[in-house]
């Protein structure tokens, strides 16, 4: 066992998250990530009401008796189509006692959610969102890198410069994400001082999530230099898989298209379709540089034990250098 102060925290028993994803993070995914001992996260704005969302975590309950979290992404344009206020009533009224803000500052929602004794764990992706999430409150931060799927942020910066520095700058503990795939990825986050790491892309290729079989054997099939950033142009990167409909946007973007005409091309329910329909080629999938990691699709309890056992060895190793 690895105990760090991410499992006393949040009451799991390995220092291992799963992001939450839009539309895939469910509650059978979910569940079978808790069960396995790791953070399982629910996606809020995959549910479209907050009764919806109660139906989720209820749910989520009942297939699995460990804690789990919720992620609430604040992204501009959620906030405008989303029922967050009511997002936050249900999971205070639920007991939820773990919740993963991103997207942006959580200064409107973080006081009641701790009041209610909720710990709030701060997504971000730069040393300065770090500090301001300590300031508002954060119970921890998780930073993510330039390796991350989705969203990696302007500053091009990678999870092993970026885990140290804001380790060394905020006193809150810190989950270490973009790039993590594997026991040797938890060792070296643990080394940088990280008190565990997020998975996103690596979750994403499990038997138990709710995406196509094709897209499984996809992205168990593509390397590290698969991945590229679009919306670049627009000041807010996503990394995608490469694929002829990525190709076509950045096209677009050295054109000088704006936000109207990449959309149709980038919206969120053209990626989730790509990835349940297996065509993956028809959309840009967010997707991260850990696909060069990545070669098999365990189940959520095969791959959080192998990457415990990966991790004990890797420590182990170190631990013996300079004994012989
Ligand atoms: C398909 C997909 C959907 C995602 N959706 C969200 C989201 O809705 N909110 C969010 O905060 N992050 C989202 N992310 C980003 C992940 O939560 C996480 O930060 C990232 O995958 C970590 O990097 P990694 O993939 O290298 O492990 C998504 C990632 C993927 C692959």
């Amino acid at each position: 066992m690895i105990s760090t102060k991410m499992t006393a925290l949040f009451g799991i028993d390995h220092p291992v998250m799963q992001s939450g994803f839009r539309y895939i993070s469910r509650a059978p995914f979910v569940a079978a990530v808790a069960n396995a001992g790791a953070l399982g996260t629910l996606s809020a704005h995959t549910q479209p009401t907050g009764t919806a969302l109660r139906e989720e975590i209820r749910e989520t309950r009942r297939l699995a008796d460990r804690p789990f979290a919720v992620n609430l992404t604040l992204l501009p344009e959620n906030i405008a189509s989303y029922p967050y206020g009511d997002y936050i009533d249900v999971i205070v009224d639920e007991g939820i006692t773990v919740v993963e803000t991103s997207g942006a500052k959580p200064a409107a929602y973080i006081e009641r959610l701790k009041k209610a004794g909720v710990k709030v764990i701060h997504k971000c992706t730069s040393v300065r969102h770090a500090l301001s999430a300590e300031r508002y409150g954060a119970d921890a931060v998780c930073v993510t890198g330039f390796e991350s799927a989705g969203h990696p942020g302007e500053d091009d910066v990678p999870s092993l410069v970026l885990v140290p520095r804001v380790v060394d700058e905020v006193k809150i503990p810190v989950i270490a994400s973009g790039g993590f795939a594997d026991g040797r990825g938890l060792a070296a986050a643990l080394s940088l001082g990280a008190v565990g790491v997020n998975m996103g892309t690596r979750f994403l290729v499990t038997q138990e999530s709710p995406i196509h079989v094709e897209s499984k054997k996809s992205l168990a099939g593509a390397g590290e230099r698969d991945t590229t950033l679009i919306a670049r142009s627009l000041g807010d990167s996503v990394r995608v898989l490469k694929t002829p409909v990525t190709a076509q946007v950045l096209e677009l973007e050295r054109s000088g298209a704006g936000k109207e005409a990449l959309a149709p091309l980038i919206a969120a329910d053209l990626w989730y379709r790509a990835l349940t329909s297996g065509r993956i080629d028809e959309a840009p999938v967010p997707s991260g540089i850990a696909l060069g990691l990545i070669r098999d699709v365990p189940t959520c309890a095969e791959l959080v034990s192998r990457l415990m056992a990966e991790a004990e060895v890797t420590i182990g190793r170190l631990a013996g250098l300079g004994k012989a």
